[in-house]
């Protein structure tokens, strides 16, 4: 087997969420994982272990004593296997087993037993969910270290409307695999990041603005996140969806962005300024909607504050990455705004080119350094280009 193969042994217990978690394996095994799923039994009047063995590609496991298939004791086995172990759907009975300390079938055997980071994804009746005896359990298991995935709210399939649904499948499995990431050095930093473009309004209803998807800025606040720093990420409006475990603050315009960046600076230790933001507004904002009484519109621009050269003129320990959007002379204007901008680091990319850039997934960049180091990337894509950034920057 892969060397550098993670397992996850799920446990699926008997609620009617069971059918979302095989999507979860599915998604999970796509991304390498070695899944080993035990069943409890209510689980399997859903859903047959057939199915289960189908997707993750192994034995299910259901029985503590069914026909042994190999020497091993199956839940001491499955327990010391497990680099994470992952209970989905959770009902209020597993949790309130695992909460008592009472271990009498495979599953609660197995979480008993195990020594590695157990999460809860909770699915169940809106009223079971917010029983204070649920809750209790829930609350007892998360301070001993235990993790839990909120479920959302919505319509449940009894009907009722409330809290108690599993959350998308993807949000359970992009924690998962952020959970044993194979790169945690980013742990006990804190990472800011900006991302997108910001707006220069002109009356109540229009802008300017520019190409910026905020991918690029997006990729980087993931990375670091699942580096396991604290990241902030102040983003301009995108159509990307929140990362989890992200503090996401929205902004529009280069105000606002400037405000919550100097708001957060201070206990950075990273600051990486990928957002594309406005250079100029217009001289005069109109409060009132602009009519279209003349032939000709003109309007004049000022300058807007350069937020990052705003950030090399009070920064103290932070480490300072800017972004060169450039369509000619790239490395020496780069050079230029690393200086300028007294920057650590600066990534320089062409917009011109058709495959990278803007709204692409990938990029291809030439890193500078402060110190002189120049680094010409490959094309790759921007997550790709996220973890290398992280991997050059120098923390010491
Ligand atoms: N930047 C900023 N505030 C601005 C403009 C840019 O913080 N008002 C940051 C960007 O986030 C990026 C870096 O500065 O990290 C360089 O941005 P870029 O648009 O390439 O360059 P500019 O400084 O705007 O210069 P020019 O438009 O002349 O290329």
């Amino acid at each position: 087997m892969d060397k550098c193969k993670k397992t996850v042994v799920v446990g699926v217990t008997g609620g009617i969420a069971v059918y979302k978690a095989l999507d979860v394996i599915s998604k999970l095994k796509k991304k390498n994982f070695d899944i080993h799923v035990v069943m409890t039994k209510s689980a399997m009047e859903f859903v047959t272990p057939l199915t289960f063995q189908t997707i993750s590609q192994n034995i299910v496991n259901s029985d503590m004593f069914s026909e042994p298939r190999a020497w091993e004791i199956q839940h001491i086995s499955l327990a010391k296997k497990a680099d994470l172990m992952l209970i989905v759907p959770a009902t209020a009975n597993i949790i309130g087993k695992v909460a008592s300390g009472i271990a009498d079938d495979l599953l609660s055997t197995t979480i008993m037993a195990t020594k590695s980071p157990v999460v809860f994804a909770p699915a169940m009746n809106t009223n079971m969910y917010n029983n204070p005896i649920v809750q209790q359990n829930i609350d007892k298991l998360s301070k001993l270290g235990y993790e839990f995935i909120k479920p959302d709210s919505g319509r449940l399939a009894c009907g009722d409307i409330g809290d108690g649904k599993l959350p998308d499948t993807s949000f359970i499995s992009g924690i998962i695999e952020s959970m044993l990431y194979d790169k945690k050095d980013l742990k006990g930093k804190n990472v800011l990041v900006t991302a997108g473009p910001t707006l220069a309004c002109i009356d109540p209803v229009r802008y300017i603005t520019n190409k910026s998807s905020g991918k690029m800025g997006y990729c980087i606040a993931e990375e670091a996140r699942d580096r396991g720093a604290k990241v902030t990420l102040i983003s301009g409006p995108t159509k990307l969806p929140i990362p989890f475990g992200i503090n996401h603050i929205g902004v529009n315009t280069n105000r606002e962005m400037l405000n919550a960046v100097l708001d957060n600076f201070d206990s950075q230790d990273i600051v990486v300024k990928a957002a594309a933001v406005a250079d100029y507004k217009p001289k005069v904002y109109s409060d009132i909607k602009i009519k279209k009484s003349e032939d000709e519109l003109s309007l004049n621009f000022v300058k807007d504050t350069d937020i990052l050269k705003r950030l090399g003129e009070i920064k103290t320990k932070q480490i300072l990455v800017g972004f060169a959007a450039e369509s000619n002379d790239l490395i020496k204007n780069a050079e230029g705004k690393l200086k300028r901008k007294n920057l650590d680091y600066i990534v320089a990319n062409n917009i011109t080119a058709v495959d990278t850039g803007f709204a692409s997934d990938d990029n291809k960049v030439t890193v500078l350094s402060k110190t002189g180091e120049k680094l010409d990337l490959l094309k790759m894509s921007k997550r790709q280009l996220a973890r290398k950034l992280f991997d050059i920057i120098d923390l010491a």
